[in-house]
């Protein structure tokens, strides 16, 4: 036991090191001229605490997403369509996530194990994929993406699946354990059990699987995969981008595949998970509905609000990964005020599809996430609704914790409980139901 914790503790440290190295090595890339700044502490306690209150939020200004580059305002579809809307996926490709790489290899999906199965009375047809990437190019790293899809079995007609950022028990065997009664609402059946008494499946997507959750990793996993194991270039995409891009072959699979309806393709995640669940919506259209849980700051929650975690965390060494590099600038010689980009510039690439906005209650979760400020990048996401015709978020005031807005293609809900989607799936369910009949 000893010397299995005293090789875990090695294995950690050796991370962290790498990790350093990477970070460092990326500010040298980028020729920083000023240190990096520290972001607040997420613990309320400490002396250098996160604002967690509303009166000490600051004045900051948005970037408009129906301002064109040039200062023109837009005002039809088509230019949002044809200038517009590339002009921001531009802004965020190269500040924040990285873009795709051009040759990116590809994913042969092979069904590994089939089961029949039986969640709480609905018998359930379970496969279990692999999605090996081809790695010709770069033999010496091997990507393995693991994904589990459930339909109710017998299904006539192809169903609509919502397909989850999260984790397995790999291969088949016993289930995995249950996670801590903490994530689990005991208000509301489980997940695949709620979708599956509507007829929809359910897919489970492992990020680990396709790229590693540290900046030790960027050498491996799919971004070290094309890059053939060189350290990443400052606009080289991050772990979102990559996980998204994970999700994006997933989809590939689900268009081959009877069973499900690839028209019909939800997209969850709860906290980095979130993250990579709007990133996904935002890049993919193919994705019909987004379920965003507590995904904070790099996700749906407004950088430029004073609240909770900030760029200066994200950019930290224990977070950048999940950008690219030239994200670094934000927290060091240039401040989130000189971001072109905010999280209503990401909600604004997912319209005119429904994207709903999760969170948890702050007495459970905490104020992290900064919830308010996920509502608000939802109401500065609504104009391109409307543009687009649709309805965007029902209203600019912040809602009282339980009560669902789910009038619009925007949607948003604080529920009672802790930093997980549980609770919110019977109201996501409903609100879903109008866009999957
Ligand atoms: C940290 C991080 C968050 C992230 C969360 C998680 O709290 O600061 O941005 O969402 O971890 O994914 O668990």
């Amino acid at each position: 036991m000893g010397e299995r914790l005293c090789a875990q503790g090695m294995a950690r440290d050796s991370l962290n090191r790498l990790t350093q190295l990477d970070y460092e090595g990326m500010k040298k890339k980028l020729g920083l001229k000023a240190a990096m700044r520290p972001g607040p502490s997420g613990d309320p306690s400490a002396p250098d605490a996160a604002n967690m209150e509303e009166a000490k939020v600051r004045h900051y200004a948005l970037p408009d997403p129906l301002v064109a580059n040039d200062g023109s305002v837009v005002k039809s579809k088509e230019v949002w369509q044809e200038i517009r809307r590339s002009q921001i996926a531009n802004d965020l490709e190269n500040e924040m996530f990285g873009a795709l790489p051009e040759d990116l290899p590809t994913v042969d999906w092979q069904v590994v194990h089939e089961k029949d199965t039986v969640i709480a009375n609905f018998p359930v047809t379970e496969k279990l994929l692999i999605g090996k990437v081809d790695n010709s190019s770069y033999p010496q790293t091997d990507v393995h993406i693991q994904l589990l899809v459930g339909v109710p079995s017998g299904a006539v007609d192809a169903v609509p699946v919502v397909m989850e950022f999260g984790f397995l028990k790999w291969p088949f065997g016993s289930p995995p354990a249950e996670p801590n009664s903490y994530f689990i609402s005991p208000y509301e059946p489980r997940w695949k059990q709620q979708l599956l008494s509507k007829g929809w499946g359910y897919a489970v997507l492992v990020p680990s699987s396709i790229q590693p959750d540290h900046g030790a990793g960027l050498r491996t996993g799919i971004i070290g995969l094309a890059n053939k194991g060189k350290s990443r270039e400052p606009g080289q995409w991050g772990v979102l981008r990559a996980w998204a891009w994970g999700a994006s072959s997933a989809m590939d699979y689900f268009e081959s595949d009877a069973a499900v309806d690839a028209a019909r393709i939800g997209i969850e995640g709860t906290s980095r998970y979130g993250k990579a669940a709007l990133v996904t919506m935002a890049f993919d259209d193919r994705f019909s509905l987004g379920f965003l849980g507590s995904s904070g700051a790099g996700g749906a929650s407004l950088l430029r609000r004073n609240f909770g975690e900030q760029v200066e965390n994200l950019a930290s060494s224990s977070e950048y990964h999940w950008f690219c590099g030239n994200f670094l600038k934000y927290a060091s010689e240039l401040s989130v005020d000189d971001l072109p980009v905010d999280a209503h510039s990401l909600l604004a690439l997912c319209a005119p599809r429904p994207v709903f906005i999760s969170v948890g209650s702050p007495f459970i979760e905490g104020q992290w996430v900064d919830a308010k400020g996920m509502f608000l990048a939802g109401v500065h996401a609504s104009p391109v609704y409307g543009l687009l015709e649709k309805e965007g978020l029902e209203t600019s005031e912040f809602p009282e914790m339980g009560k669902a807005l789910t009038g619009g293609e925007v949607a948003f809900r604080q529920h009672a409980g802790g930093h997980s989607t549980g609770p919110n799936w019977s109201t996501w369910i409903a609100w879903a139901s109008r866009y999957w009949k």
